[in-house]
């Protein structure tokens, strides 16, 4: 004697998580017992019903009825629009059960129905689960369930949109699809039978062709226990449809060598139990097998805190469902397949994939299970954590939260702290910069027992930081150029990173032409070339230039340029010790004070401005140290009426960039020559010396000519030679 129990019979995960929906309402403390409605009967299940009910459970009709407060459930068939504004109007709270599957036909017919489909529904038009989904058409589908239904359909112009009822055969929906071919052209079909259902009947197909015996149990008003009743009996002449133990066939089951049983998507398994056991009581006196323990040997076993592999076999916004092999599928609620905010099921999930899931409960009575992912991973993930405190690894980390005091990052699921002062290791002002990034961090503290898991992102920062540094000190050479960033800036220069080393470009290195102030041709944060000059490995000192030698001015001034020559140039400085003419860009030769005028002036600004376009002579060039002398006083005439004529030139030079008038311009030189006479005079001592050298030997001479010379005569001499 062999039995052979289908794997897939029993509660569909649709089915399985409308019950448990309405029994974890029931079985709430906080609920009104009295005030729980369902629209319509959950199940196709008088048994179950009867169990529910037994709970408080109140069975309504339609949404009409005096139902004024409390809760009420929509069942896996789901329900029209017009039913969830009624719920809405009366302020009921709704508990939707709508099979995720069934939704997904729902959102397909408002879809393309909003887009000017016709709608065609292949099913049962007075099933609830059909009802539902035309109210999603605006009750406009057409349903067809046979070719006279096709026949009978109106001539139809528009495009045709066909979806299934999800418990109808594979067979039907290819058999009406070629009907509406043959009849429309304009169609797009969505083959939308859920899979549990054709699963469950291309399993049952198979059984019944080899048995000589099949037992269906399902009740009979459920349409996909029907089906199936109507596919084994295909194969198996010998097939029954039971409900209770009570209606199993009057047969002699131990003239039989091989028994089939499978049972309808709202059959739970506790029945199929109750039958088998009676199988088993109709068989007592063979003591050589036992159905019992055949059928909880068909079984796979689970309970809590399991680990087992599944394959996922469908899944919405809000949970993933999973075949498990085991007599109902496994519920995995989005939150527990992953701890990532962005996670996003269509992108990321596969019909088919297989995966290791936790199981967190398993309801024997209904045989729900309840899964984990997120438990799984965890625990792996645990281990990473793990290992990258242990050996320092960088991990990457994204940032889901800010807290006082720092940011929450997630690392495979797992949370972990990283303080505020860990985060860089520069000062940052507002964490929310970090919100929803992706950060390097390092497990800083690893603490299991109480679940403390610290990163810092600064200690990775800190060391690249060292390690870059130690490279450029290292490598570092005079001369060599080597791309920066500027950090910041002081009066005297500017500060820039050498990729982890910082150096100093001085004011007088930034530029080949004068600048006052760094940020006047940089900003920070700009990356820059910079060549090293110099440097100091124990104190830690870079000195840095930004200038190209090839745009060096100074490079061909030799041939431009010598001593004797006169240039034209235009003053850009005014100093106390003289004024700086620029010869050109980039090349200030220095007039000093003493080579400005034949006379005396108290300061450059007395006679010269800045922007002043002068003509002066190379008195020195000194390449070596970049120094170029000037005497504007050299092109001067030598008497006092060129020296007058010079002054005047001059002065109207200043007249051109003062705009002092001409009697103004008198008066500063009848000015200027009192307070000359009126300082030569007070000054006679300190004059007469130099003249007395310069004509000390005139003086000789004149002493060895005439042995004396008056005080009053020399006096006279030294007048005319002023
Ligand atoms: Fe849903 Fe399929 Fe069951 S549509 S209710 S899972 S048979």
């Amino acid at each position: 004697m062999e039995i052979i129990i289908a794997s897939t019979a029993g509660f569909c995960f649709g089915v399985d998580r409308a019950v448990n929906k309405a029994l974890d309402l029931l079985n709430n403390a906080e609920v009104d017992k009295n005030k729980v409605y369902s629209l319509g009967p959950i199940i196709h299940n008088e048994q179950v019903i009867g169990l529910l009910t037994s709970k408080g459970l109140k069975v309504i009709d339609n949404i009409d009825e005096s139902v004024l407060e409390g809760n009420i459930i929509v069942r896996a068939h789901g329900a029209s629009p017009e039913t969830y504004k009624k719920i809405d109007d009366k302020g009921l709270s709704l508990i939707d059960a709508t099979c995720p599957y069934v939704k997904k036909i729902h959102d397909l017919v408002k879809e393309k129905s909003d887009d000017g489909y016709t709608i065609i529904i292949i099913g049962n038009k007075e099933h609830p689960e059909v009802i539902g989904i035309n109210g999603w058409s605006g009750n406009n589908a057409f349903v067809v369930e046979s070719q006279e239904d096709i026949n009978n359909l109106p001539d139809i112009d528009d495009k045709i949109c066909v979806v299934a009822q999800t418990t109808i055969t594979g067979d039907n929906w290819v058999k009406l699809n070629k009907l509406l071919k043959n009849r429309f052209k304009n169609i797009v079909k969505f083959d939308t039978i859920c899979n549990a259902t054709s699963t469950r009947q291309e399993e049952a197909s198979d059984i019944a062709n080899r048995v000589d015996l099949m037992i269906v149990i399902g009740s009979k008003n459920s349409s996909n226990t029907n089906k199936l009743y109507e596919i084994c009996r295909k194969y198996c002449k010998e097939t029954f449809i039971i409900e209770v133990p009570g209606e199993l066939p009057p047969v002699d089951i131990k003239k039989i060598k091989k028994i089939g049983i499978t049972a309808g998507a709202s059959t739970p398994d506790w029945i199929i139990k109750e039958v088998v056991k009676k199988m088993d009581e109709l068989n007592k006196k063979d003591v050589e097998f036992n159905f019992a323990d055949a059928f909880e040997e068909s079984l796979i076993t689970l309970k809590s805190g399991d680990v087992v592999m599944g394959k996922i076999i469908g899944f919405n916004a809000a949970e993933v469902f999973v075949d498990l092999g085991f007599k109902s599928d496994g519920i995995i609620p989005i939150g527990e397949y992953s701890t990532d905010p962005d996670f996003d099921p269509e992108k990321e999930l596969k019909v088919g994939e297989e995966i290791k899931v936790f199981v967190v409960r398993v309801n024997d009575v209904e045989g729900t299970v309840l899964l984990s992912k997120r438990k799984i991973d965890s625990l792996k993930n645990f281990e990473v954590i793990d290992e990258a405190y242990a050996n320092k690894t960088t991990l990457s980390a994204k940032v889901t939260e800010i807290t006082n005091g720092g940011v929450i990052a997630i690392v495979k699921g797992i949370k972990v702290f990283v303080p505020a002062s860990q985060l860089s290791n520069k000062y940052i002002k507002d964490l929310n910069e970090f919100l929803h990034k992706t950060i390097r961090i390092r497990i800083i503290e690893n603490n299991k027992e109480r679940r403390k898991i610290i990163g810092s992102g600064r200690v990775i920062l800190e060391e690249e930081k060292h390690k870059n540094s130690s490279a450029v000190w290292d490598n570092i050479e005079k001369g060599k150029k080597i791309s920066g960033t500027v950090k910041g800036f002081t009066d005297f220069g500017a500060f820039v990173d050498i990729g982890g080393v910082d150096g100093l470009v001085h004011l007088s290195e930034l530029s080949w032409t004068r600048v006052k102030h760094p940020s006047d041709i940089l900003n920070i944060g700009d990356t820059v070339e910079v060549t090293i000059l110099d440097f100091d490995k124990d104190k830690k000192r870079i000195s840095l230039s930004l200038k190209n030698e090839d745009e060096n001015p100074w490079k061909n001034i030799a041939d431009k340029y010598k001593v004797g020559d006169v240039i034209k140039g235009k003053i850009t400085r005014l100093v106390p010790f003289g004024v700086f003419v620029e010869l050109e860009k980039g090349v200030d030769g220095l007039v000093h004070i003493s080579q400005i005028s034949n006379f005396k002036i108290g300061k450059p600004g007395d006679l010269l401005a800045i922007g002043q376009d002068v003509e002066a002579k190379i008195v020195e060039l000194n390449l070596e140290t970049k120094k170029i002398g000037l005497s504007i006083k050299d092109i001067l005439p030598e008497s006092d009426d060129a020296a007058d004529e010079t002054a005047e030139k001059s002065s109207e030079n200043i007249e051109v960039k003062t705009e002092v008038n001409a009697e103004e311009i008198v008066e500063i030189k009848t000015e200027k020559k009192k307070k000359e006479k009126a300082e030569a005079k007070t000054e006679k001592k300190t004059v007469k010396k130099p003249v007395k050298k310069s004509l000390k030997k005139e003086e000789k001479e004149t002493e060895k000519k005439k042995k004396a010379v008056s005080k009053d005569k020399t006096e006279e001499i030294v007048k005319d030679k002023e």
